[in-house]
């Protein structure tokens, strides 16, 4: 496997005390799609501004498609591709004159990029409302042509910063397809921050967790479960007292109470131990009335390591509350 992004002590301090990222060292393999996992605040967006050149580090650096940050960050520049945090489409322009616009600053010629533009157009199913302005594009739209507009300079790393927010269920999972897409077909490593853990699980072949600036695990999906040992076997049965009884299972690694007449077990790996909890329940000739086992989400790992729940966070929020006070005055 091949570095395409390392850091070194990448570190960046706003005003002087706001640590936002903090010695960071982290290795993105070529061809992979990489994420970064956090909550509010938590110092992603500052990573992918020093690593896309935006801003520059306090201290540390980064090398990245085998060019420095900062003593050669204009070939960094011609390596990436960035679809930032923030919409950035020219809302009186056509989605097809972003394009050429993007391609003409990255002076693509016009004869490569007419054809590069219609395929692109093409892989996100955007050739339809291509000729349109951008101002009536649904949200599901405007952020396939972002999609696309950090593609036109065909970059071998594409930045991807919360690149579903706010967008609904439906139209969030097409994005995740049309990502997959570009990293098989056009051979592009992606690096994405998010808050979706869905999005990180359904994506990512590698994720870091990042909380104050720093990271706090890094792992496949998978791994990132499996290293919980915790599946957690929920039982309820007829009786207060059989679940009191149930209470006394030997060899687990916790049983708690959870609800009425009902325990919560958790099991460092349920293929494994199923059978001695069933055998337990028969043995006490206890009576269940439900039996439930649940493997460990990304959401018990992101509580395990950083103590928060990602799901009371709501990214955007300021600009959300913005747009509503916007509404309000007119
Ligand atoms: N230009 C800035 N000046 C001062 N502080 C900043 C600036 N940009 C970010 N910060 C602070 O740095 C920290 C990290 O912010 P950053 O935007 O990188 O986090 P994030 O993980 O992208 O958050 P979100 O999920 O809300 O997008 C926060 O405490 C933020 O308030
Ligand atoms: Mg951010």
């Amino acid at each position: 496997m091949t570095d395409i992004i390392t850091t070194k002590n990448l570190t960046k301090i706003y005003q002087g005390h706001i640590k936002a990222v903090d010695s960071l060292n982290i290795t993105i393999n070529e061809g992979e799609i990489y994420g970064l996992l956090g909550p509010n605040g938590a110092g992603k967006t500052t990573t992918i501004n020093m690593l896309t050149t935006r801003i520059s580090p306090t201290s540390g650096t980064a090398i990245v498609a085998g060019k420095d940050i900062i003593k050669d960050s204009m070939g960094v520049r011609k390596s990436i591709g960035v679809v930032p945090q923030d919409l950035t489409a020219d809302e009186d322009l056509t989605g097809r004159e972003n394009l050429v616009m993007v391609a003409q600053f990255y002076d693509v010629p016009k004869s490569v990029y007419e054809e590069r533009i219609e395929r692109l157009l093409k892989l996100v199913d955007m050739e339809e409302p291509a000729d349109r302005l951008v101002r009536g594009y649904s949200g599901g739209m405007r952020k396939r042509l972002e999609l696309i507009v950090g593609l036109v300079n065909e970059p071998k790393i594409l930045f991807l910063d919360e690149p579903t927010l706010g967008l609904d269920v439906q139209t969030r999972t097409q994005m995740w397809s049309y990502v997959r897409e570009i990293q098989k077909k056009l051979d592009v490593t992606i690096i994405l921050t998010s808050h979706y853990l869905e999005e990180i699980d359904a994506l990512a072949d590698r994720v870091s967790i990042i909380d104050h600036g720093k990271i706090l695990i890094t792992g496949s999906p998978q791994e990132l479960k499996a290293s919980l040992k915790g599946d957690v076997v929920t039982v309820t049965f007829k009786t207060q007292e059989q679940a009191d009884i149930m209470k006394r299972i030997p060899n687990v690694v916790e049983v708690t109470d959870s609800g009425p007449n009902s325990v919560r077990i958790k099991l460092e790996n349920a293929d494994d131990s199923l059978p001695d909890v069933i055998n337990y329940i028969s043995s006490k000739e206890l009576s269940t009335v439900k039996l439930t086992v649940q493997k460990p989400s990304l959401d018990e790992v992101f509580l395990e390591y950083t103590g928060k729940d990602i799901r009371a966070e709501e990214p955007g929020d300021a600009r959300k509350t913005m747009m509503n006070l916007r509404r309000l005055r007119k």
